[in-house]
This record gives structure tokens, C-alpha cells and sequence, in this order.
């Protein structure tokens, strides 16, 4: 979806520079208008004057998508009827209100009177009594959920029953998990450089990081950094990825001379992690999206990688395929991203339940096109960054009955995620990493 236009917002509408605040209440009233966070944010730098400004925009919209529902829920009780449609703006700045008196160290004057001030920026002088009223009266009677209680509330109550149906074992730990910040990981390119001399590299600059325990590219920082700041960055030595992504090129493990399909590529993560892995590659990278596909080619020039790219519908292959077959195909598909919640917790507000159904279809189409591209004995690695069943085993589980010639070979001599009856499942916040789901399928040779 495309960005909101800042010059159309009656904050800005003035010409001047934006407040943080002025900002993050922007950035949270288009996310719930159906925009992404990211998107939203992404001119943010431009548009704000100080780096301290960036982070506290940044804190403040970060923090509302992931508190988002608990919010709305601590104002509903204390309304004595809801707000209308059309006063979303002001609903917003109650919630941006709530959040700094929740969790910043904001002073609770401040957060008052500066709610307040925005209210003046929206034309919304009417609401200053009841914004004045909600705040003064959260502060005398703090909503006191904690632990658990307060995770689970901040979730829609679609995701929760499903995360729960799913998952009644770990839905407890996925609920927290959600909520967590996660950490800021990075890939190494083994190929030019080990992660001991990485971390050596990293320390001279003063970044303090270690290495993943259990995936043997990857690094977690101490704190999330710009990527300017990391040495090696603009020359695709080091890449920003969660850890279980990282795990896609290995998986799929291909070979010199190798016919490789990237299905689903954009923003290329995997795409140049796959050609470091092994830069002998015959790639094609395909994505739907031409924007976010240019992102692919960003970040293959940064990694020196070479690669076919084309704007196309994987699901469509009349329309791109030259007929010879792949001997590998990764197909990341377009999922719920419920898996990575942690670093996009807007997930929870722009996904309803229905998506999941259409996104299993989206899915089945796409495993249904690519399947016969690929030549016996090839291999197709299935991923998603998501942890419902419906877009994962039982997905696969679908596949692999329709398709007699597929067999799984997902490997299970592995210290990650766990073994399902079809693939494997990484579960959000485990050894650091992001929920993700893999299955790697091989088509039997012809008799
Ligand atoms: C999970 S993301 C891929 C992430 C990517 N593999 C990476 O590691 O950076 C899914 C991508 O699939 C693309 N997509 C969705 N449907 C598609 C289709 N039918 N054909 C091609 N690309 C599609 C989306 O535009 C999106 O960029």
C-alpha cells in the first residue's frame, strides 16, 4: 500500500517541521488506516530534526502498534460512550497519551500537556477537557495488568485464539514473546570475512555483539544500530537478517552451476544471502512488487552479487518461464508474518483472520505453479515468517498428498525450531530468533 502523503496531513498542512509527537500521531493514524509502520516511518529521518526526535517518534509508533489493543481497552473503560469514526485523530492521541504514561519515562506532566497541545494541531480544541480527563485520571487509577494478562490483551482476539489453538503448549511464551523487542542481527559473508573478525571489526567502532549460538552466520548486536554504522555494511560483508532466515540458503544448499528460482524475492535478503552462500548461481529473482523489487537489486550491488530480476507473478509462469527447469527454488511465500511480530508489530493491526485463509490460498497457488518447474531430484524450500499451522505443516501436509513425487527431506539432525509432523517450526523469540516455519521438499526422479 502506498505511503500517506505527509503534505496532505492537517499536521504538517502548515509547511513547518513536524513535533516527534505530531509524527508518531501521523505515523499511528495511517497504520490504522491500513499502511505499513515501516512505510510510514520511512521518510521519518527527513522529516524530523534530531536524532533524538527519530528515536522518540519511533519509540512512540513502535510502542502504540505493539500496545495498540491493551490501549483501546483501557479507554473503553474509561468512556462513557466510544468515540466516533471521525474522531480516530483524537482516539489516537488518548492511546499516544496512555502509552507515555504506561511505559516511557516521559514525565506525566508532559505527556498531559503535550496530548493536550496536539489537539490544537488537529482543530480538535473541543476534546481538551476529556483528554485532560482520561490522562489525569489514568494517572490516579493505573490500569494494573502485568505479566500474561497484559501480553494476551495486546493481541486481537483472532490472533490470540489462533496462537492459542495452535500452540496451547507455548502460547503462553509466543504471547510474551510477540511483545518483546527483538534483537538487531546481523549476517556475516563467511566467504570474505569469519564472525571472529567481524566481532573484532564491530569492536574497534565500539559496537558491543556476539555470536548466535546455534546459526553460524550470525551475529546479535547489543543494541540496535544504524546500518552506517556498521563497518562492512555498504559492501555486503555484513547484512541485517533475523538468525532464522539466515537459515533459508543453507537449507536449500545449492550447488555450483545450480538453476536457482527465488520465487518471492524482494527485499533480496535471501536472494544475496544465497549468492554468497554460493555466488556460482544461475539466479532468477522474481517479485510482483517492482518497487520492493528494486530493493533486490540495492541489495545485490551493495554484495557485489549478480542475478536475473524481473517484476512478475510467481503463480503465473506462462508469463515468465523459458521452459528449462530449476534444480532448486525457494519459494518465501506471502504469509501472515505473525512469526514477526517482534520486529513489525503493526502485523496486529493490519491483519484480520479472514487473511489467513486467502493468504493459504495465495500459497497453494504459488507451491501449485512452481512445482512442475522443477526438475526431479530438485529440491523447493517452502518458508514462511509465520506460526499458524494453516500457512505451514498443514499447508505442506495438503501439497504432499496432491503431489505423490514430493518427499520431505527437511533435515532433522538440527539444534533449531522444532519437528512437526511436516517441516519444521521456529517459535518467535527462540535463541533469539524470529517465528518461522521450513519445509524442504524433493521431487523423486522419474522412474
Ligand atoms: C516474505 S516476502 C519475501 C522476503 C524475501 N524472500 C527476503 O528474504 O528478503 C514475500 C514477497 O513475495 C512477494 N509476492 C507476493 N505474491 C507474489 C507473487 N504471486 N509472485 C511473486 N512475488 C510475490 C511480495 O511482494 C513480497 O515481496
Amino acid at each position: 500500500m502506498a505511503r500517506p502523503d505527509p503534505k496532505r496531513s492537517s499536521l504538517s498542512a502548515n509547511g513547518r517541521r513536524p513535533s516527534a509527537r505530531e509524527l508518531a500521531l501521523e505515523t499511528c493514524l495511517a497504520v490504522q488506516q491500513g499502511h505499513s509502520l515501516a512505510d510510514c516511518l520511512e521518510p521519518a529521518p527527513k522529516r524530523l530534526d534530531s536524532e533524538r526526535d527519530r528515536a522518540f517518534c519511533s519509540e512512540l509508533s513502535y510502542g502504540f502498534c505493539r500496545r495498540c489493543f491493551l490501549l483501546r481497552d483501557i479507554l473503553r473503560q474509561r468512556l462513557d460512550r466510544p468515540l466516533k469514526p471521525r474522531d480516530r485523530d483524537v482516539e489516537t492521541v488518548l492511546l499516544l497519551g496512555l502509552y507515555q504514561l504506561r511505559y516511557t519515562r516521559v514525565s506525566d506532566h508532559a505527556a498531559v500537556n503535550e496530548s493536550v497541545k496536539l489537539l490544537q494541531q488537529l482543530g480538535k480544541r473541543w476534546a481538551r477537557g476529556l483528554v485532560n480527563a482520561v490522562l489525569r485520571g489514568y494517572l490516579r487509577q493505573p490500569d494494573r495488568r502485568c505479566g500474561l494478562e497484559e501480553a494476551a490483551a495486546c493481541y486481537p482476539g483472532w490472533m490470540r485464539r489462533r496462537i492459542e489453538q495452535d500452540w496451547p503448549e507455548q502460547a503462553d511464551d509466543l504471547l510474551l514473546a510477540g511483545n518483546r523487542r527483538a534483537p538487531m542481527t546481523l549476517r556475516v559473508d563467511l566467504a570474505r570475512l569469519s564472525r571472529e573478525q567481524a566481532l573484532h571489526r564491530l569492536a574497534g567502532v565500539g559496537i558491543e555483539a556476539h555470536a548466535h549460538a546455534r546459526v553460524d552466520t550470525a551475529l546479535v548486536l547489543d543494541r540496535p544500530r544504524a546500518v552506517d554504522a556498521l563497518p562492512g555494511f555498504a559492501q555486503g560483508l555484513l547484512s541485517v537478517q533475523d538468525a532464522a532466515a539466515q537459515l533459508a540458503a543453507p537449507l536449500l544448499d545449492p550447488r555450483p552451476g545450480d538453476r536457482v528460482l527465488d520465487a518471492c524475492a524482494a527485499p533480496g535478503g535471501k536472494t544475496l544471502h544465497l549468492l554468497q552462500y554460493c555466488p556460482d548461481l544461475d539466479l532468477l529473482a522474481l517479485d510482483k512488487d517492482a518497487e520492493r523489487l528494486q530493493r533486490v537489486r540495492e541489495n545485490l550491488d551493495r554484495g557485489g552479487a549478480q542475478a536475473c530480476l524481473r517484476v512478475a507473478d510467481a503463480g503465473e509462469p506462462d508469463s515468465w518461464h523459458e521452459g528449462r527447469s530449476f534444480d532448486r527454488i525457494l519459494l518465501d511465500a506471502p504469509c501472515s508474518a505473525s512469526g514477526i511480530l517482534r520486529r513489525h508489530p503493526d502485523i496486529r493491526l493490519l491483519r484480520q483472520d479472514a487473511d489467513i485463509p486467502a493468504l493459504a490460498n495465495q500459497q497453494r497457488r504459488l507451491l501449485e505453479a512452481l512445482w512442475p518447474l522443477l526438475r526431479p531430484g530438485g529440491r523447493l524450500l517452502y518458508a514462511t515468517c509465520s506460526i499458524f499451522r494453516e500457512e505451514n505443516e498443514l499447508q505442506i501436509a495438503d501439497f504432499m498428498q496432491r503431489h505423490p513425487d514430493s518427499v520431505e527431506v527437511t533435515p532433522n539432525a538440527v539444534q533449531w525450531g522444532e519437528k512437526r509432523p511436516f517441516g519444521r517450526q521456529l517459535f518467535t523469540g527462540d535463541q533469539d530468533m524470529d517465528g518461522f516455519f521450513y519445509a524442504l521438499l524433493e521431487k523423486a526422479e522419474s522412474p
